[in-house]
């Protein structure tokens, strides 16, 4: 349990900034662990395909430094454009929402956590619901949970949680529907926690295949 006290509020205006920037911290998070998980399955082929490369360079005469070099200079801009592809190109269109203004009228409701007395508060976690797009039935759609790296593991999420469960009871929605992702597996124990069942689970290919990742789609039925 928390040694401070969080209040879930509901979002306002001037807390756009500070949202925004936890929340993009919190997904490129995710974006490095999606790089480097690549990175370090593609290092067992750049392994093999050395050793080939090695005997190779045995049994001819080509220099293997240089053979080495080249090989891992190859791993390096392939780690180095995966960040900079994921960052600059799949991180503003997940964000999409959050980067073209402030999101207040884009969600049915979005809380933030705080801490702090009201005339020195921080903000420190938030989630959001929006309607669930692809049903006649009344569906919500969890989003933009997220807290501060400092306060993590003292309970913040969950009390967002609670407050957007609660929220989706008493309006009678049917469902809570969410994405997470397999770089996200704090999020994922926290939904299982709280009664999500795995939906469906499905590989995003980006990168022109080269990078792959694995969404993981999750509901709580009310
Ligand atoms: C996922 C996240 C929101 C959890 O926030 P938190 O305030 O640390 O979570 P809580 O302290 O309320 O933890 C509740 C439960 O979540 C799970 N959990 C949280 N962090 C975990 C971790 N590092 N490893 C495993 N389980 C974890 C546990 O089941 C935990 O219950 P327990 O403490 O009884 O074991 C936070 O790690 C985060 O912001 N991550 C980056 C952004 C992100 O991935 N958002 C999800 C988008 S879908």
């Amino acid at each position: 349990m928390s040694e401070y006290e969080v209040l879930i509020r509901e979002f306002e205006v001037e807390d756009y900034n500070r949202v925004r920037d936890m929340i993009t911290s919190g997904l490129r998070e995710a974006v490095a662990l999606i790089v480097k998980t690549q990175v370090i399955n593609k290092a067992g082929v750049w392994a093999i395909l050395l050793g080939f490369v090695a005997v190779v360079g045995l049994i001819s005469s080509i220099d293997l430094m240089s053979l080495a070099a080249v090989s891992f200079l190859t791993l390096f801009i392939y780690y180095v454009s995966g960040l900079l592809y994921m960052n600059f190109y799949c991180l503003p269109m997940e964000l999409e929402d959050i980067n073209s203004g402030c999101p207040i009228d884009r969600y049915e409701k979005f809380w933030v956590a705080e801490v702090g007395s009201p005339a020195r508060r921080e903000i420190i976690g938030s989630v959001a619901l929006r309607m669930a797009g692809d049903s006649n039935e009344y569906k919500l759609e969890l989003k933009r949970m997220s807290v501060d790296k400092k306060y993590r593991r003292d309970g913040t999420a969950s009390l967002l949680l609670r407050k957007a469960l609660d929220y989706s009871l008493e309006k009678g929605a049917k469902e809570v529907v969410l994405a997470s992702s397999s770089a996200q597996m704090p999020a994922i124990h926290l939904y299982s926690k709280f009664g999500f069942k795995i939906r469906r689970i499905f590989t995003e290919k980006v990168m022109y295949g080269m990078i792959h990742y694995t969404i993981v789609e999750m509901s709580h039925t009310n």
